[in-house]
Order: structure tokens, then sequence, then C-alpha cells
């Protein structure tokens, strides 16, 4: 007798079920900027003026950042794609915990309460899926600008001892670029007293677009996006309207659908600048790539491997390692994937394998040998950035992928099915 055993998937909860092998075709189009959206809205928290941002991505995050900023006592108003932020009437100096605890991009709050009030309390941030993701440097960093800072019960209590209340400027070398850390001091010093350097800095395009919005809002920053930034302190920042740079990361992962599907496709808008590393290795494996200043059109036939290792900007995107991974698993030869920045950011290696993808894991290194084609079937993605690269598998796969951890997904693809299926994708969402 012979007994199979098939994976059982409980129909309530949510998947999406992608009947793969289909090409895409024509445009797509790329929302604004998850992870500088969250950024730039915690901005608010540095003036009573009015700030709107556009380019918004309704995404499940950017609502808990609106939820954690509104228990603060900020003015959140939700248009189509903008923000209306108005943070006149703080009546809080602490983040709640739970809600800091599902959004760990929340602790951005820290610099920008710490700088306009001389006070925060903000719970510390788990670790996550990815890994235990410290803020060892956020802190060190407050402390060079004059905080007292202790860590007790879970929180993160942060005061500006003195007259005044008034962060002091100072120099801050960060032992690793850390984006969220450039960020919260870059906030932090923007309203303290004389000029801050922060070496070793972030230069990811998301810090480059805070700059963009504190100057805007009368602060004074020089070399935001080179290892070096000056913030000059001022007395007050106003209001401003900004639109947020479009999702490098999204765009990143259309490209990889179109690659994998060996298709031609546009996506807009996109800054090449920003995918720098990602367009070299498509064109190593093979896509060409054309430019038209608002947008880029991939055209992918034969895949060759390429190998690659995550690093810090202008290096190539953790965030993007997962789904790359996908294409390479139907790529001609073998490739090798070193993830540098996450310790526990290659759990899609084993649904790939579910997949029929061939792939040897050591560490932190996943060895991939390409297989001719990738098989559909039931697949759980464990983050993000795991569950699009799965989304991205199953375009390619033969007959039918589903994918569960939806809720990761939405977190950070604005109507990602919806996106898909308007060039030629063809997925449902069921359950939920
Ligand atoms: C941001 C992005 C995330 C992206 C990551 C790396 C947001 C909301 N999230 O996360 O999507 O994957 O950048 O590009 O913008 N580290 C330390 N000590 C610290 C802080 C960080 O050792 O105090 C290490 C981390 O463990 C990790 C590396 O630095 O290995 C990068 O982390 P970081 O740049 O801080 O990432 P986030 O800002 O959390």
């Amino acid at each position: 007798m012979t007994v199979s055993v098939v994976p059982s998937q409980s129909v309530s909860l949510p998947q999406l079920e992608i009947a793969g092998g289909r090409r895409l075709s024509g445009e797509v189009r790329v929302s604004g900027a998850k992870n500088s959206a969250l950024v730039l809205m915690a901005a608010c928290l540095l003036t009573d003026d009015a700030l709107r941002l556009r380019n918004v991505p309704p995404l499940t995050d950017i609502a808990a950042m609106g939820d954690i900023l509104a228990a603060l006592g900020v003015t959140v108003r939700r248009g189509d794609d903008s923000i209306d932020l108005q943070a006149d009437r703080l009546n809080q100096t602490s983040a709640p915990y739970d809600l800091v605890n599902s959004l760990r991009a929340s602790f951005f709050c820290i610099g920008p309460l710490l700088a306009r009030t001389g006070i925060a309390r903000v719970p510390l941030p788990g670790g996550c899926q990815i890994g235990t993701r410290p803020v060892v440097e956020h802190v060190k960093g407050l402390k060079a600008l004059g905080a007292q800072v202790t860590i007790e019960h879970g929180v993160v209590s942060a005061v500006v001892p003195g007259r005044g209340h008034r962060l002091r400027g100072g120099h801050i070398h960060l032992d690793c670029p850390s984006v969220g850390a450039t960020e919260t001091l870059m906030m932090a010093a923007a309203l303290a007293d004389g000029e801050t350097v922060i070496t070793n800095a972030a230069q990811e395009p998301e810090v480059t677009d805070l700059a963009r919005l504190l100057i805007a809002m009368g602060a004074r920053i020089r070399g935001a996006g080179t290892p070096s930034i000056t913030i000059v302190g001022v007395s007050r920042l106003h209001g401003a309207d900004n639109a947020v740079i479009p999702d490098r990361i999204e765009a990143g992962t259309f490209l990889l659908a179109a690659a994998i599907t060996r298709s031609t496709l546009r996506v807009a808008p996109l800054v090449p600048e920003h995918l720098g590393a990602v367009l070299t290795k498509l064109e190593q494996a093979g896509c060409r790539l054309d430019s038209d200043g608002l947008g880029m059109t991939i055209r992918a036939d034969r895949i060759q491997a390429v190998d690659l290792r995550t690093q810090p900007f202008p290096g190539f995107p953790t965030d993007l390692q997962a789904p790359f991974m996908s294409l390479l698993a139907t790529a001609e030869g073998n490739s090798v994937i070193t993830e540098n920045i996450f310790e526990n950011r290659l759990q899609h290696v084993a649904e790939l394998q579910r997949m029929g993808a061939s792939i040897r894991m050591q560490g932190n290194i996943a060895f991939i040998e390409g297989v001719h084609r990738l098989s559909g079937a039931p697949v759980q993605g464990s983050d993000l950035r795991a569950s699009a690269a799965m989304v991205v598998a199953g375009l390619a796969a033969d007959g039918i992928t589903t994918v569960q951890g939806l809720s990761y997904l939405d977190r950070g693809y604005a109507d990602f099915e919806g996106k898909l299926n308007s060039i030629g994708a063809s997925i449902r969402r069921t359950g939920g």
C-alpha cells in the first residue's frame, strides 16, 4: 500500500493561489517606498507645523505607524496617496508597547521625540524573523548627543539633562552603517545645539530621502548619501510638503518577476541609481535593461548563474536577496548567494526546495544549482521578502503554488497580486 502525505492547508487562512508559467507584459507602477515613508512620518514629531507626505503606499505598516503617532497625540489624516500629520498637541512621550512591538520601525520615534521634548520612552523593539536587530548604535549615538539613556524592563528611557533639555551636537562614529541608527540620529541632531558629524553613516536612498525632507523643514544637513553626514542643529523646524521616493525594493521585485518568467516588462517609476547593484547582477544574468528616464524596461530570455553577496548600500540589498534566489533557482549553472546583513535570512531556502529548487546551505551561504523548471507547491513566507520570493517563484513554476504568510506580504507590497495580474499573472487571494 502506498501512503502519500500531502501537506494540508487550512482553507480559512488567507493565501495566494498562483497559476504559474505565464509570461508578463506591459507596464507596472511602483508605489512609494515603505521604508522611506515610515521614517518620514516619524519626522512629523520634530515640529508643531503640519507635514504633508505624498506618494505614501497603502500598507499595513504605514497604518501601524499612523496608530503609534496618533497614540502620541499626533493628528493623522490619510488621503488617497497622501498623509497629513501634525504634532502640535503631543500629549505623550511614551510609545505604547503593543503598537511598537507590531512595528520595529516605530523605534524611529525616539530620536525626534527626544530632540523636541527632552524626554522619550520607547519599548525596546523585539527581534524579528530575520534576526535579532539590535539598537545599540541608536542608543550610543543618542548618548553622544548628551542624552541619558537607560534600558529597564524592556523600555528605553532617554532624557536630556539640564535647563532647556536640548541635545548638543557631537561626533558619532557608527560601528556598522545602520540605516535605522543613521536616520534616528539625523532627526535628533537636526534640533540639537551645535554641529553633529555622523561617520560610517548608512548611504541608503531612504537616508537621503529623509535628509531631503528635513532640509525642506529647515534643517541644515550636508553629506547624506555619503559615509559622513554633517548636521548643524537649528532651534526650530517648520512644516513641509514632500513626495516619498519610489520603492526600490518593490521595483526590484517586479524586475525579478519579469526575469523569472522570461518576459519583457516596463517598471516605473524607477531610479536606476537606487538599484545599481541589482541592475548589474540582472545584466550579468543575461537580462537586457533599458532606462528611459522615468522607468526601466527589462527583457529576459536565458538566465545565467551569477554570484552575489548582500552588503550595505550601494552593495546588493538584503531585501532583494530572497526574490533573486528564486530567479537563480531557475538559471543555467551554479550560483552562490552570501547573506551578510541578517543572520536568519535564508529561511526561504527550505520553501524553494519544496518547489524543486536545488539549493545547499552552509551557514549564511546558499549554493544554488539551477533547475529547468520549478514545480508549484504549497509554501509559506517566513518574512516579508521571503513571501515575495515565494510569489516570484510561483509565477514561473509548473502548476499551482499556494503562498501563505500574507500578513507579511501586505506589510510591504501594495496590492501585489492586483499589480501582477494587471501584467498577465494569474493570482487569486482566497481564505481569511
Ligand atoms: C532597514 C530596513 C530593512 C533593511 C535593513 C538593511 C527600514 C524600516 N528597514 O532596517 O528593510 O533590511 O535596513 O538594509 O528601513 N546592527 C547592529 N547594531 C545596531 C543596529 C544594526 O549591529 O545597533 C546591524 C544589524 O544587526 C544588521 C545591520 O546592522 O546586521 C543592518 O541593520 P540596520 O541597517 O539597522 O537595519 P534597519 O534599519 O533595522
